[in-house]
């Protein structure tokens, strides 16, 4: 199994949540972050042109999946999120070593996986 983070942009959110669910990929939580991506702001100082970090607005989504979604996971978040500008963000694929459906106390992989006739 693996937890895959990826950060986007805010306004992406939408069509990659619909590529997620085209990708049947269920089960996501969301976050609104800031982040920094090398990009700086150039700030006048009485001395000259100074750098700053920038920080800008980001979601982050967090998707624990078993090992056969791992590739069709990470391809919809690309063709969601992707608008070939930079800070289009960034996805990291972590080893995921356990999950627990609170429910029902099943594991791993029977946990990752939502059963669709038990969705409303
Ligand atoms: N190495 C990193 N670790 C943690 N978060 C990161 C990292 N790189 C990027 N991020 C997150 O992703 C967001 C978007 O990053 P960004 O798209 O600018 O990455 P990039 O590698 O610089 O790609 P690009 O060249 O397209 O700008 C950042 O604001 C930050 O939240
Ligand atoms: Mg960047």
């Amino acid at each position: 199994m693996k937890l895959i983070v990826a950060i986007i942009r805010p306004e992406r959110l939408p069509e990659t949540l619909h590529a997620l669910f085209q990708a049947e990929v269920r089960g996501i939580s969301v976050s609104r972050i800031q982040g920094h991506g090398g990009e700086v702001e150039r700030v006048e100082t009485y001395r000259g042109t100074t750098v700053k970090m920038e920080l800008v607005e980001k979601i982050r989504l967090e998707i624990g999946v078993s090992e056969d979604f791992v590739d069709r996971t990470v391809q919809a978040i690309i063709q969601g999120a992707r608008t070939h500008e930079v800070g289009d963000g960034k996805i990291f694929v972590m080893p995921l070593e356990g999950v627990h459906r609170i429910r029902t106390g099943e594991q791993n992989e029977q946990a990752v996986t939502p059963v669709l006739s038990e969705q409303h």
